[in-house]
């Protein structure tokens, strides 16, 4: 049966098939859940992505974990708020879906995301929390491997946000 959990934790000590990494389009690293994954990954991330040469808002990448715990890591660039009237909603639910279908596409049966560009993107929390809890809920039953997908949060405001949602 599968299943959505949502927990507080450290998205880089999940041992799941594949932990999502919230990104910017350069796949290069940057500051919040991005640094902390290359930090935790190794050196060897960032010749991985670059072979990308960046990613678009809403698409996602795969690479393996390195030195984390993941088999694999997906990456995936959410959208910058803009204050909601530039496709922000449908941005964010394309990195939660295309994240899904690569892990699907590599035989995964477990993921865990972060909440997606609701740090330095400044999405909106709760805005995000349903758009997030909604495209997974729609995947799951469509998907041929992935049957149970984590939502790491890593604060207390942004675990009851997405607690709060119907999942
Ligand atoms: N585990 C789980 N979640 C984490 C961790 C962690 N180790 N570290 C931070 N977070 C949370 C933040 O608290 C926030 O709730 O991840 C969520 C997303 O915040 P950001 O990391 O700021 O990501 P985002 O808002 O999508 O902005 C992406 O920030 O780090 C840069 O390179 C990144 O430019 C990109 C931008």
């Amino acid at each position: 049966m599968p299943q959505i959990n949502v927990i507080k934790g450290d998205i880089t000590k999940i041992k799941v098939d594949a932990i999502v990494n919230a990104a910017n389009t350069t796949l290069m690293g940057g500051g919040g859940v991005d640094g902390a994954i290359h930090r935790a990954a190794g050196p060897a991330l960032y010749g991985a992505c670059e072979k990308f040469h960046g990613c678009p808002t809403g698409e996602a990448r795969i690479t393996g974990g390195f030195n984390l715990p993941a088999k694999f890591i997906i990456h995936t660039p959410g959208p910058i708020w803009h204050g909601g009237d530039n496709g922000e909603d449908q941005l964010l639910a394309n990195s939660y879906h295309n994240s899904l279908l690569l892990a699907d596409k590599h035989l995964c049966r477990t993921v865990a995301f972060p909440s997606i560009s609701t740090g330095v993107y400044a999405f909106p929390l709760e805005r995000a929390a349903k758009i997030a809890i909604k495209t997974i809920k729609d995947f799951l039953p469509t998907a041929n491997y992935v049957y149970q997908v984590t939502v790491v949060c890593f604060d207390d405001k942004t675990f009851t946000a997405y607690h709060s949602q119907p999942y």
